[in-house]
């Protein structure tokens, strides 16, 4: 299935004109936040760890040439760019090409390997089998309050499975089917080291005026996102006291998809946008 840009309108009507400017999407997919950055005049650095979508950045590169360079790499690699950039931008998640492939595992909804890799290293089922039951549970309760983590992660672990209906057959309760695939993604990907190791290098490449923006699909990374910015736009320092130090970003509005959003592409709809920019 052809993947939607979520919320592309909100997030370019919060960078502004962007003409000229460096634009960095992290999260390249199917490239329609960076067609569209590309096409109001920005210069674009996109990030993807994904190999599968090489091809296509390479077809943007020959229609957009030195305005636009492809990283296949995680986003939090972007504490290695050397240049200062005027935006930063996250769409954060999986993309429906990821979701919407058996073999890559992502999905209950279709039999595949138990994969669920965006990029390299382990896969799901490596990852059950490194982890002893304990680990299993505090994943399935941290990244997917899964209720009966605990006799869930132990049947895992007894049957070791290898397919992704494998391990949707061994869930006994079908209301825990989609928070246990969640948490596993999550864990196999790092998705929240990930995140908030990005987070922290954004605060040193953007310039002053520069604006970071992050569209997120579930509450773990929404809170993590939101009590970064928190921290970032609060003032250190006792409010009674002379000195008290100014906060080096400003937050902007925040968007959540409007009932037209929804109605268009229904994965919207536990978007949230968040933006602060730099002071
Ligand atoms: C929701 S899609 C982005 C869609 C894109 N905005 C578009 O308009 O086509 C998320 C993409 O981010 C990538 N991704 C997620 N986490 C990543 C990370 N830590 N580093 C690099 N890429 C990541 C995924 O591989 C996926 O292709």
């Amino acid at each position: 299935m052809k993947h939607i840009p979520v919320l592309l309108d909100r997030v370019l009507e919060t960078l502004g004109d962007i003409k000229g400017r460096m634009v960095v999407d992290c999260t390249f997919g199917a490239g329609g936040y960076t067609n569209a950055f590309l096409n109001t005049g920005a210069n674009v650095i996109a990030f993807d760890r994904d190999k599968t979508v090489v091809t296509t950045a390479e077809k943007i590169k020959t229609q957009y040439g030195d305005r636009f360079e492809f990283i296949n790499k995680p986003f939090s690699k972007i504490s290695e760019l050397e240049t200062q950039v005027d935006a930063v931008i996250f769409d954060l998640g999986i993309s429906s090409m990821q979701i919407d492939n058996g073999d890559r595992g992502f999905s209950f909804r279709f039999d595949g390997p138990l994969d669920m890799r965006m990029g390299v290293g382990d896969n799901a089922v490596d990852l059950i089998k490194k982890s002893t039951v304990d680990e299993l549970t505090k994943i399935l309760r941290d990244y997917g309050d899964v209720k009966k983590a605990l006799p869930i992660a132990r049947a895992i672990k007894e049957t070791m499975p290898e397919t992704t209906f494998g391990l949707r057959d061994l869930i006994f309760d079908p209301r825990d089917i989609a928070p246990v695939f969640q948490a596993l993604r999550i864990a196999v990907n790092d998705e929240l080291g990930e995140v908030s190791r990005a987070l922290e290098s954004v605060t040193k490449i953007l310039k002053s005026g520069g604006i970071c923006v992050c569209v997120t699909f579930h509450s773990l990374e929404d809170r993590l996102v939101k009590n970064t910015f928190r921290e970032w736009t609060t003032p250190v320092g006792d409010p009674r006291m002379p000195i008290v130090q100014k906060p080096e970003f400003e937050l902007l509005k925040t968007f959540t998809p409007s009932d037209e959003d929804l109605g268009f592409n229904p994965r919207a709809r536990s978007a949230h946008l968040r933006a602060v920019k730099k002071l």
